[in-house]
């Protein structure tokens, strides 16, 4: 990631946590990461469920964003989380884990099967024999309407240094590559200030993920369509894949 993005520029990564979202993906991964000695939480962000997993249990949070980095640090209980900035698409650490996550569609970021693949085959390098991955893609089968203009998104919130903000997306839908392309936007109301940037995530299909895995040397034990634990189906909201290497 060279250019500014909604994680890269300070500005922009400290609106990250600013809606309240319900976290349904925190509860289920600390529930399976009972019983790991030792957790990789991939494209961590601002380490909102990193150092969560941390207590008593060896936990790395990696994310390429130095902006997104420095809040999970500054978090409580940051220091007890081996923070590093890399790509999941490429890096080193020498070590397995028992359990690895990506969260929060990370997996989107991947913008092509090369990324997607080379994302992958990291997670099957990095686990422990018996370790598990788990990460979440939204279902592009899920029938929503992906494409929304500011009007449809406009609310408003509370900053704690900034005051009220007015924050909306705009964001349109390719349905031939699959990708979806879009700007976060949040106006500081008091001076009018506008912060910004675009971004893009990539949508795949089920049947993709799954040959994508077994390419990377992974293979799926359970197949979810939501984090509260419904099975995947064809329209699901979610495909969320939790296996193992094979
Ligand atoms: C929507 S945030 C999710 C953060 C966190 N997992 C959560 O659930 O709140 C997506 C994260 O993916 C990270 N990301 C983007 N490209 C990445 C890459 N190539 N490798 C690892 N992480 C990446 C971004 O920097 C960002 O922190």
């Amino acid at each position: 990631m060279t250019h500014r993005t909604i994680f890269t520029d300070p500005d922009l990564a400290q609106f990250y946590e600013l809606t309240p979202r319900d976290r349904a993906d925190h509860t289920f991964c600390k529930e399976l990461a009972n019983g790991a000695r030792s957790v990789l939480d991939l494209g961590c962000g601002t380490g909102e469920l990193t150092v969560q997993l941390a207590e008593g249990r060896h936990v790395v949070g990696l994310d390429p964003a130095a902006a997104m980095l420095e809040l999970a640090g500054k978090r409580q209980n940051g220091e007890r989380v081996q923070w590093i900035q890399a790509d999941a698409r490429s890096f080193e650490l020498g070590e397995t884990f028992d359990l690895i996550c990506l969260t929060g569609h990370s997996f989107q970021f991947f913008l092509t099967e090369e990324d997607q693949l080379a994302a992958l085959k990291m997670i099957a390098k990095q686990l422990s024999p018996e370790g598990q991955f788990v990460f979440d893609t939204r279902n592009p089968n899920f029938p929503d309407r992906k494409t929304r203009c500011k009007e449809e998104t406009l609310s408003q919130t509370q900053h704690p240094d900034l005051g009220a903000i007015e924050s909306w997306n705009i964001s349109e839908y390719d349905e031939v590559t699959q990708t979806l392309s879009f700007t976060n936007a949040y106006k500081q109301l008091e001076t009018g200030e506008i912060f910004s940037a675009p971004s893009q995530i990539k949508y795949t299909t089920q049947d993709k993920v799954d040959q994508l895995l077994e390419e990377a040397g992974l293979y799926v034990e359970t197949w979810l369509g939501e984090w509260t634990g419904e099975p995947y189906h064809a329209t699901s909201r979610e495909i969320i894949p939790i296996g193992r290497k094979a």
